[in-house]
């Protein structure tokens, strides 16, 4: 696919989109964090239009904010949020984004799948390391019986994969769903996909 039609392909996603609530990956791992770190900061990993920002600003929280889509941070930013001045927009793949120091949180809703194994691992294992003792993972990553299996460029976990890149986290949340639906632009889709919150270990 040409670089424009997908950009105008996830503009048209963020638009179907725009008004859903924040994932409940990301409530589950915000209503944990109690009480609040002193000024926290998230990072959201493929933020698109900023569904989860969104919550996360209400919150209180500062957000790097990182998708590899212009479309996605114009239009974040075209929501003229009360509070934008508390996020750091960054045009970047996500894989490739370094993992700032202070990052409590890293949020990636229904994104991290959208690299190449290779990638997704480096980006498991950074993420791993380099969260602070008590700080969460949150999101959503894909299972092999996804309709979406063998996508070039995607990544496909086996719920043994999946826990595995988890080790040394604490599991708070980790549910498989499977289910037949549709897709948000309508197309028919058998899901696979593990809905997780995570806790580095600590005090
Ligand atoms: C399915 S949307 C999810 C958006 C939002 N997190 C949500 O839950 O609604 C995936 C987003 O990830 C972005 N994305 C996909 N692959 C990416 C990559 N390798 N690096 C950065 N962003 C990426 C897309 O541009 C898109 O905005």
């Amino acid at each position: 696919m040409m670089e424009n039609e997908r950009s105008a392909d996830w503009a048209a996603y963020y638009q179907q989109l725009r008004d859903r609530p924040p994932r409940r990956t990301l409530l589950a791992a915000l209503d944990r964090f109690d009480p609040l770190p002193s000024d926290p900061l998230a990072l959201d990993l493929g933020c698109g239009d900023g569904r989860d920002v969104v919550e996360l600003l209400r919150r209180g929280w500062r957000v790097i904010a990182v998708d590899a889509e212009p479309e996605a941070l114009r239009q974040l930013a075209a929501r003229k949020l009360p509070s934008a001045d508390r996020i750091t927009p960054v045009l970047a793949r996500l894989e490739e984004v370094p993992l700032p120091l202070g990052v409590q949180l890293v949020n990636s809703s229904f994104a991290m799948p959208l690299c190449e194994p290779d990638a997704f691992r480096g980006l498991c294992a950074r993420i791993r390391e380099h969260l602070p003792a008590s700080g969460r993972f949150s999101g959503q990553w894909y299972g092999k019986r996804d309709s979406w299996f063998g996508r070039p460029g995607m990544t496909f976990l086996d719920r043994n994969e999946a826990r595995a890149l988890l080790d040394g986290l604490e599991l708070e949340m980790f549910e498989e769903e499977e289910s037949d639906g549709v897709t948000p632009r309508g197309n028919a889709k058998h899901w696979h996909i593990y809905h997780i919150v995570a806790r580095k270990p600590g005090p």
